[in-house]
């Protein structure tokens, strides 16, 4: 099914979930769904808000680089949550996993995640997650959560992302309705947000389908590299890095490439 635009009312009508898009601001073109999202926190935006858009015309990814998609191509989503401060290390892996398994319920492909977000189908990337949190006197005051999901994009046409990125449409040489794979999206992403507040142990899941772990790889941390085993990840998803003189070193942020 060809789905164009996202605006229509199928999917305020068609949505399973109970608090995640029920509130819902849908674009046709803006700057970024983050800085939408942002203006909606300021305006008093509840729980569960979603801003989507169909084109981004500065669309931003994890340190500092550009998220590019062209339009009616993607899932261009922000959603609005405000979680414990417990619980705010946990988001990313909570998209994350939602990203995987509506991708694989829609689809039957299997991703898997690059830590310590990306969502990769045949060694590309098909999605990433982008965190923007505000907080004062140990309290959340908002939490942004940030998704692009190139859908049907082709990436071999795009200079900026050709090689490294890939789309669900060109895994399966179809085009995929966008409408289908967000519905699948939010109701992921609620069970399993609803699971995160119940106190569940998201992390387990989530190192289930996370390549990184049993390789030899280089971390890029700020201005510090780091060279060792991806051994393990911790509770709030930091990972657990095994340096040659033994000792482990843990990794809050970074980029990981794998070592041959
Ligand atoms: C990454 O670098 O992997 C994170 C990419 C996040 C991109 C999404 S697209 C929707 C939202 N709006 C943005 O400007 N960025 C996020």
């Amino acid at each position: 099914m060809k789905q164009k635009d996202l605006s229509s009312t199928s999917l305020r009508r068609e949505l399973r979930t109970k608090f995640i898009g029920k509130n819902l601001l849908y674009l046709p073109v803006t700057s970024s769904t983050m800085d939408v999202a942002k203006q909606a926190v300021g305006n008093g935006a509840e729980e569960g808000t979603i801003v989507l858009a169909d084109h981004q015309t500065a669309g931003r990814g994890r340190l500092g680089r550009r998220w590019w998609a062209p339009p009616e191509s993607s899932i261009l989503l922000s959603i609005i949550l405000h979680p414990k401060l417990e619980e705010l290390p946990s988001l990313g892996m909570v998209a994350g996993l939602a990203v995987a398994q509506a991708i694989e319920k829609v689809t039957g492909l299997k991703p898997v995640i690059k830590w310590p977000n990306d969502i990769l189908i045949g060694g590309k990337k098909v999605s990433g997650v982008l965190i923007e949190s505000e907080v004062a006197n140990e309290a959340v005051r908002s939490a942004i959560l940030g998704i692009g999901l190139n859908v049907n994009l082709d990436p071999s046409s795009m200079p900026e992302i050709a090689g490294t990125a890939t789309s669900l449409g060109e895994a399966l040489k179809q085009e995929v309705s966008r409408l289908e794979v967000l519905r699948a999206l939010l109701g992921e992403f609620e069970e399993l947000y609803s699971a995160l507040r119940h106190g569940e142990p998201i992390h387990r899941l989530w190192s289930c389908r996370l390549e990184t772990l049993g390789q030899q790889v280089t971390v890029k941390s700020g201005d510090e590299v780091h060279q060792g085993y991806a051994e393990s990840i911790d509770e709030q998803g930091n990972l657990l890095l095994r340096c040659p003189d033994g000792s482990i070193k843990t990794i809050v942020a970074g980029e990981v490439t794998l070592r041959t």
